[in-house]
Parts: structure tokens; C-alpha cells; sequence
């Protein structure tokens, strides 16, 4: 790949973006779809920083976008998820090995899960890309209290938050009671997390043979109380978690 080639960065939040966007000291903005591109540099290297808005078909849109109008040769995706896998608590990090559109059901035509025609259910992560966002989300978490502040470590309990790699599912749900938390368990039980963008931009990039990668910060355990202080907690701790992984990975 080329030094130069620009790397996408999709953020699923409005506050990830604003932060993002006052690191770049060159940032202009093209409008494809509707939707803002921010060009510039970052840690020296050429970035297009855009927000997903949410959905899997607004997701698929955006990633088609940076690689088709921007050329980027990889993407990686920041925001927010539900916990759904045992121990994945609200201020730990998933990093996506895979992912799986949990609302995908083309039964009894093809498997549950399924995305027909590919003959499979599951898209996975790069690697390579992965291992190097790794390492920057263990050094963010190792400091939560430098990149959040103290107030926030104690209003959100942060207590040695965790890094968790596996499967994300995806959905065109925001999961908000037990029993559909509960439901998904079931049916898939080794996801760790559940959002609504991932498997979406994870298809289109096995499509293009883009690689890509994907950090999420859990914002709360996709039950009844997963609405509650979801922005603030955007705004006080996923927002700068994700600054920082993103700017220590570039800085590698
Ligand atoms: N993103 C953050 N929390 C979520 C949830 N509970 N369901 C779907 N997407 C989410």
C-alpha cells in the first residue's frame, strides 16, 4: 500500500467527529450523498474522517463513498456498542475479529444469518489492521484517567476497563430491553457486542477488498437501563477513548 494512500475513519458519533476534527490542522470538506468528508492529515498521515449517521444501509453508503469517490485503501470504524457477552462492561473496548448482521433471516431460504449469495454469515476483521489497534486501545486503557479525567473514571465506574476481541453483531435496532438482549444471546452466543453499522461496512469492504478494522466502547449492557446517560457518556468517555486509540495507532 502507499505511505500516501488516505485512510477512512468512520465515526458513528456526532462528539467522536467534533474531536477528530479539532486534531486535524488541514481539514476541508467535500459533500458526496449528502454527507460530510473531512480531508486532511492526522499524525501526519493523510485521513478522510466522515460520520457514518446510523443504520446498516447509511453505513454501506459512507464506506462505499470513501472508497469509490476518496480512494482509501483501509477503514476503521469508532463508536459505541451494547455488551451483550459475559463480562463486557460498560467502559471496556470490542475490538470486531468478525462480524454478523443479527437481523439478516432470508430462512428457509438460506441459514439464518446468512447473507445470501456470499455463502456465509460471518465478515472478518483484518488482522494486521487489528493488531495495531490492539495495542493502541491497551495503551488508552491502561490511562482511562488521563484521556477522561477523574470525574468521569468515577461517574461511570471505570475501574480497570477491558480490552475483548471477537464477533460483533449488527442490526437495525438500538437494543434496549432484557429480553431482546437476551434473545440475541440465544441465537448468537459468542457475540460480544451489538450496534447498528459494523457488519454493514464489514461486507463492503470483502467486497472491495478493503481491509478493515473496528473499535467499539461499550455504552451500556443492550438492557432496560441502555438508554440511560448514553450521551453523556458519549461526550465524557467514548468520544475520547476513541481520540485516543485512533491517535496512538496513527502515531505508530
Ligand atoms: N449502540 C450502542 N448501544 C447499542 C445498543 N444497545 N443496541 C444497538 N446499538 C447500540
Amino acid at each position: 500500500m502507499s505511505p500516501a494512500a488516505p485512510i477512512g475513519l468512520m465515526s458513528a458519533m456526532h462528539e467522536e467527529l467534533v474531536l477528530l476534527l479539532e486534531a486535524m490542522p488541514d481539514e476541508q470538506r467535500v459533500t458526496v450523498a449528502g454527507r460530510d468528508f473531512w480531508l486532511g492529515h492526522w499524525q501526519g498521515r493523510s485521513v478522510v474522517v466522515v460520520l457514518s449517521r446510523i443504520g446498516k444501509v447509511a453505513a454501506a453508503t459512507t464506506a462505499t463513498a470513501l472508497i469509490e469517490r476518496f480512494g482509501v485503501q483501509q477503514i476503521v470504524f469508532t463508536g459505541v456498542a451494547g455488551g451483550v457477552g459475559p463480562g463486557v462492561r460498560v467502559g471496556d473496548v470490542v475490538l470486531a475479529d468478525s462480524f454478523v448482521q443479527h437481523d439478516m433471516d432470508a430462512s428457509p431460504l438460506f441459514p439464518r444469518h446468512e447473507v445470501p449469495l456470499y455463502g456465509r454469515s460471518r465478515f472478518a476483521t483484518d488482522p494486521a489492521l487489528s493488531r495495531g489497534l490492539a495495542l493502541a486501545a491497551q495503551q488508552v486503557l491502561a490511562q482511562v484517567a488521563a484521556h477522561v479525567g477523574g470525574a468521569a473514571v468515577a461517574e461511570f465506574a471505570l475501574h480497570s476497563p477491558r480490552l475483548h476481541t471477537g464477533l460483533i453483531a449488527s442490526g437495525d435496532r438500538f437494543v434496549s430491553s432484557t429480553s431482546e438482549c437476551r434473545a440475541l444471546q440465544q441465537a448468537l452466543p459468542e457475540a460480544l457486542a451489538v450496534e447498528m453499522e459494523g457488519a454493514a461496512v464489514a461486507q463492503v469492504c470483502a467486497d472491495y477488498g478493503v481491509p478493515f478494522a473496528a473499535l467499539r466502547t461499550v455504552s451500556d449492557r443492550a438492557d432496560d437501563d441502555a438508554h440511560a446517560d448514553f450521551s453523556r457518556f458519549i461526550r465524557s468517555v467514548a468520544s475520547r477513548y476513541s481520540l485516543g486509540m485512533l491517535s496512538a495507532w496513527l502515531a505508530r
